[in-house]
C-alpha cells in the first residue's frame, strides 16, 4: 500500500506534508480545547479547502477591508517598499494560501526562489500547479506546513537574503506574547534578511464588526465550517445547524473576536472524548487583534528587527511593515 505522504511525494516531488499518527497532535489539540472551560478551537482549524476558499471569497465581499486596504498600499507605494527591501533570494510566504499576494510581488522582488508556506496542503498545491507553468524559471517550493509553533524550512532554501512575507493581519492572530514569539521565530530564520509584514489597525467597531459578520454571511459559513474540519480530523458529530456564528469587537483587547455559539442545549462526542454545550455556550474560534503602527512598530523592534519602515492607506486603515533581520 502507498502511504498518503508517499503518494503526495509521487505527484508533488517538492511538497512536504506531515507523517500521520494516532492519536495525531491535531487531535490532541481538538481534544483539549474542546474540554477546556470556555472551550476554544484554534484558527488554523478554518482552512482546510472549502475554509479556505471561502476566505478567499470574504476577501471580495464589501465589508470585509483589509485585503483591499492592503492591495492599495502595494500598488501605491510598492516601489518605495521594494526599495527598502533591497535584494532578495528566497521569498518566504507565510499562510501563503492562493499564492496571489506574493505573485505580485515577483515583478519588483525578483526572487530567485519562493517558498510558500501553508497549513492547506491541498489548496496550496493547487496554486502552485498554477504557478510553474507562469515562472518556469523560479525554484519553488511548497511547504504544507503548521507554522504556527515552529518555523521548519526545507534544507535546499538559500539561506542569504531571505524575506519573509507575513501579509493580510494574519499575525493579528496571535496574542501579544504569540505574535512577540513569532516574531522572533521569522527573525532567527533570516538573518541578514528581512520581513515583510501586513497588520489591521485599529478603527471604530462600526467598520471592525461588519467586516467579520457581513450581510451575505460568507463568515458565518467560513467559521461554521470548521466544525465540518474538526468533525473530519477529530471524528467528532458536530451538528452544524445547531450553531451560531457570533463575531465582536473586544475594545480592552483591541481583538475581534469570533465564537460559535450552541442554539440549544447539546451534547458532542468524539473517540475518547465528549462534551455538554448549554444554549448559548460558546466556542471561541478566532482572535483578530487591531494594532496602531506605534505599537506594532514596537512589538518588530523588541523582537530584534531594525530599520523599521511603515506604509499605510489612504484612510489609514491597514499597514505594511517592512523591517531589516
Ligand atoms: C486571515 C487571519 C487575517 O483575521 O481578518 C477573516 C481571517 N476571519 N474573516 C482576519 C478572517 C474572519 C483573517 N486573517
Amino acid at each position: 500500500m502507498v502511504s498518503p505522504s508517499a503518494l503526495l511525494a509521487s505527484v508533488a516531488p517538492d511538497f512536504l506534508a506531515q507523517q500521520p499518527q494516532r492519536p495525531s497532535a491535531e487531535q490532541i489539540e481538538l481534544h483539549d480545547g474542546l474540554s477546556d472551560s470556555p472551550a476554544h478551537i484554534d484558527p488554523k482549524f478554518l482552512y482546510d479547502a472549502l475554509g479556505s476558499s471561502l476566505f478567499t471569497a470574504i476577501t471580495q465581499l464589501p465589508e470585509y477591508y483589509p485585503t483591499r486596504c492592503e492591495d492599495e498600499i502595494f500598488q501605491r507605494h510598492g516601489a518605495d517598499i521594494a526599495r527598502h527591501i533591497g535584494p532578495v533570494q528566497a521569498l518566504i510566504d507565510l499562510g501563503a494560501g492562493d499564492c496571489v499576494k506574493a505573485e505580485r510581488l515577483f515583478a519588483s522582488l525578483r526572487p530567485s526562489h519562493y517558498v510558500p508556506v501553508d497549513i492547506s496542503a491541498d489548496y496550496l498545491q493547487a496554486a502552485v500547479r498554477r504557478l510553474e507553468l507562469s515562472y518556469p524559471d523560479l525554484a519553488i517550493t511548497a511547504v504544507g506546513q503548521d507554522f504556527s509553533r515552529a518555523i521548519a524550512l526545507p534544507s535546499d532554501i538559500p539561506a542569504e537574503r531571505r524575506l519573509f512575507f507575513y501579509p493580510g493581519s494574519s499575525i493579528g492572530n496571535l496574542g501579544p506574547d504569540d505574535a512577540y514569539a513569532m516574531l522572533r521565530r521569522i527573525r532567527d530564520a533570516c538573518p541578514g534578511g528581512g520581513l515583510l509584514v501586513g497588520v489591521d489597525r485599529v478603527k471604530p467597531r462600526h467598520i471592525l464588526e461588519p467586516a467579520y459578520d457581513d450581510a451575505l454571511h460568507l463568515t458565518a459559513a467560513f467559521n461554521l465550517n470548521l466544525l465540518r474540519h474538526v468533525n473530519a480530523v477529530l471524528d467528532s458529530d458536530f451538528d452544524v445547524d445547531d450553531w451560531r456564528h457570533v463575531a465582536v469587537y473586544n475594545n480592552e483587547l483591541s481583538r475581534i473576536e469570533m465564537h460559535l455559539e450552541a442554539q440549544r442545549a447539546l451534547r458532542v462526542t468524539w473517540p475518547g472524548g465528549q462534551r455538554e454545550f448549554r444554549r448559548g455556550e460558546r466556542i471561541h474560534t478566532e482572535n483578530s487583534h487591531k494594532f496602531t503602527p506605534q505599537a506594532f512598530s514596537n512589538l518588530l523592534l523588541s523582537a530584534g528587527f531594525r530599520d523599521v519602515a511603515q506604509w499605510s492607506d489612504a484612510r489609514g486603515w491597514f499597514s505594511v511593515f517592512s523591517a531589516r533581520a
